[in-house]
């Protein structure tokens, strides 16, 4: 293999590592923890900080170019732009340092986040209706989380991007205002279908609303023009508003068109373990290779032979699909 490049098995190179800050969180998403946090790995067991930075270091010097943190939520991790500072020295060589957050700590703290080398933000945000919003998450902050998107706003953590799932009968009647939200605050507005990695294993087909759908409610109001070509190994088809109005929207839609075929994904969980895929069964343990005193040039071998055996693809369509067994709570998404 050329050195300096990681590639699987299927020719698809390895760009993108997302890193697990940690399992905790402080909502209950219930596409995610509907029923609280599963008992959290003890201490020792996590990647401390100077680990994540090692192996970091060893990613980027194999051709990761952009990291985003995750968690559980990551800012919950104490301490957090500590981590942020010693990913940032990565740069140039990493171009983008990003982070997915539920927002509630970003009042008061996205300054900081940025001080300490973060490039950008997205924001978790699942419906513009106090009342859904706390049935959707469990928690009754839909304020908070609205002023931490315009903290991070205000600290120029952008292009800002949010997510939000959308599942039939929850916040499916929203997405229209959710695209007229994205006009209004110029923001990335991003729809994701809900994918079976809930911790309640509630998951059902027929709770998809897919991105067709999203794009037929979105037009009813607002007309979309795609935006050219999907980029690269990008998660969304991007759309502009027709009429030039600011703000962008993006579909995901991993279920109903997946986008597995220009996957540049891998991922480290908060206790070290690489997943190859959010669907994997299977997890190869990193944090174990450099505590048993592997040399640099061993942990890059390890990590080159699991990311040959990345998967394909997801399997949900398939009838025989077997949810994995870590939910999105300890894979970050
Ligand atoms: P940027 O485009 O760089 O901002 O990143 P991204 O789209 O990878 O960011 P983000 O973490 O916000 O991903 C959005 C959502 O897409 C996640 O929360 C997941 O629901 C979904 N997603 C991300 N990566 C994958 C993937 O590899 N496979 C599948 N099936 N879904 C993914
Ligand atoms: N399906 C799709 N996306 C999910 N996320 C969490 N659980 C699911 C799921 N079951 C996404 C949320 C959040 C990110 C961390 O993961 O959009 O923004
Ligand atoms: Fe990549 Fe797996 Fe996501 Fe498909 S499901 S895009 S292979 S991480």
């Amino acid at each position: 293999m050329t050195p300096g490049l990681l590639k699987d098995s299927y020719g698809r190179a390895i760009r993108d590592l997302r890193v697990s800050l940690t399992d905790r969180c402080n909502f209950r998403c219930f596409y995610c923890l509907p029923h609280g946090e599963p008992p959290i790995a003890p201490k020792e067991q996590m990647l401390s900080y100077e680990e994540i930075e090692y192996v970091s270091d060893i990613f980027v010097s194999l051709g990761i170019e952009k990291i985003r943190l995750t968690g559980g939520e990551p800012m919950m991790r104490r301490d957090i732009e500590t981590i942020i500072r010693k990913l940032a020295a990565l740069k140039p060589a990493l171009h983008d340092l990003a982070l997915t957050t539920n927002g509630y700590f970003l009042p008061g703290r996205a300054a900081a986040l940025k001080a300490a080398g973060l490039d950008r933000i997205t924001v978790s945000l699942d419906s513009l209706r106090p009342e859904t919003f706390r049935q959707m998450t469990g928690v009754d902050v839909l304020a908070r989380v609205l002023e931490g998107i315009e903290a991070a706003r205000d600290a120029g953590l952008s292009p800002i991007k949010i997510n939000a799932v959308i599942v039939r009968g929850h916040n499916d009647a929203e997405v229209a205002d959710f695209a007229r939200f994205a006009r209004e605050h110029d923001l990335s507005m991003r729809f994701i279908e809900f994918m079976p990695l809930d911790s309640g294993h509630e998951w059902s087909r027929a709770d998809v609303f897919s991105g067709r759908e999203i794009r037929a409610a979105i037009e009813e109001h607002f007309p979309l023009a795609p935006l050219p070509v999907r980029r690269g190994a990008e998660t969304s088809a991007r759309y502009r508003f027709a009429d030039g109005a600011p703000g962008e929207i993006g579909i995901i839609a991993p279920v109903t068109e997946p986008f597995c075929g220009a996957c540049s994904r891998i991922r480290l969980t908060a206790d070290g373990q690489i997943r190859t895929c959010l669907f994997s069964t299977v997890e190869h343990s990193l944090r174990d290779v450099i505590r048993r005193g592997a040399t640099r040039a061993e942990t890059v071998e390890y990590i080159e032979s699991v990311v040959l055996k990345k998967e394909p693809r997801h399997y949900i369509n398939d009838p025989d699909f077997l949810q994995p067994a870590r939910t999105m709570s300890f894979i970050g998404g």
